[in-house]
């Protein structure tokens, strides 16, 4: 098996916040693996870190076996990133906004790509409109568009979902469940737990920095449990997700 991302004692600290504690994860090629956890939980921190966005405090991380903090502008040439509320840039149409990703990533016979996606994603209506003019939905999809449009053989998306109104999830999560079947990998994180025990090929539960359980989601179909139940016997009821 190979790992695609490994992470090894990471660690975040932001002031006198704790971020995350000292998570060691591995991700095997071919996964769609889902980070969960509770708002504040160190999720987009992880994320962020393993894509060469903030430095961990301490511990290591390589992603497709390049070190996060020794090269993480190879990391971000070679992978798809959404990351957490991002929008695109309101001064370019949605069209420029392709072309622009297009020459940084040298992506050839962009005009023919864009049409698929917009056509895919259901906003060919849109491709002339200034971004600062979408709507949140729309610059989700456009966000979406730029993270595959080169198809990196590795996706770290933050909240996929988010934005998306049940049509578009329907047609999202089939997309990246597919995306996964010829040995590409997907890096998720979410607070959806169903979404996670629907998609999710593996998951780990993140609590407060601390990584309490990773495994394959179809360890926990075989003992007849549910991801969300599980979750909350390990995070505690009455917490929000
Ligand atoms: N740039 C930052 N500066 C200070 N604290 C931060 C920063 N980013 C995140 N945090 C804190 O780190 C913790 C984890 O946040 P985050 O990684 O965003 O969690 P999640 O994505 O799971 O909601 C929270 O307590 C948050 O307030
Ligand atoms: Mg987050």
């Amino acid at each position: 098996m190979t790992a695609v991302i490994k992470a090894d004692n990471l660690a975040k600290t932001y002031g006198d916040v704790q971020a995350v504690k000292g998570v060691s994860l591995s991700v095997e090629k071919g996964a769609l693996f889902g980070l969960l956890g509770p708002n504040g939980s160190g999720k987009t921190t992880m994320i962020r870190m393993l894509t060469g966005q903030t430095r961990p405090t301490s511990g290591s991380a390589s992603v497709l076996g390049i070190d996060v903090t020794q090269d993480p502008v190879g990391i971000r040439a070679r992978v798809g990133i959404i990351p957490e509320q991002e929008t695109p840039p309101s001064f370019l149409t949605a069209m420029e906004y392709l072309k622009f990703v297009a020459a940084v990533r040298q992506i050839p016979e962009i005009g023919k790509k864009a049409d698929w996606w917009f056509d895919f994603l259901d906003f060919a209506d849109k491709k002339d409109v200034l971004c600062k003019d979408l709507s949140r939905g729309t610059r989700q999809k456009l966000m979406f568009t730029q993270a595959f449009i080169h198809e990196p053989e590795l996706a770290l998306i933050d909240e996929p979902l988010i934005n998306f109104d049940p049509i578009m999830q329907d047609l999202v999560k089939d997309y990246l469940a597919k995306y996964v079947k010829n040995g590409r990998t997907i890096f998720i994180s979410t607070h959806i737990l169903e979404v996670a025990e629907e998609i999710c090929s593996e998951f780990a539960i993140l609590h407060k920095g601390t990584l309490l359980h990773t495994g394959p989601v179809a360890d926990l179909k075989a003992r007849g449990e549910h991801l969300p139940a599980f979750f909350l016997s390990l995070v505690g009821k009455g917490r929000h997700v």
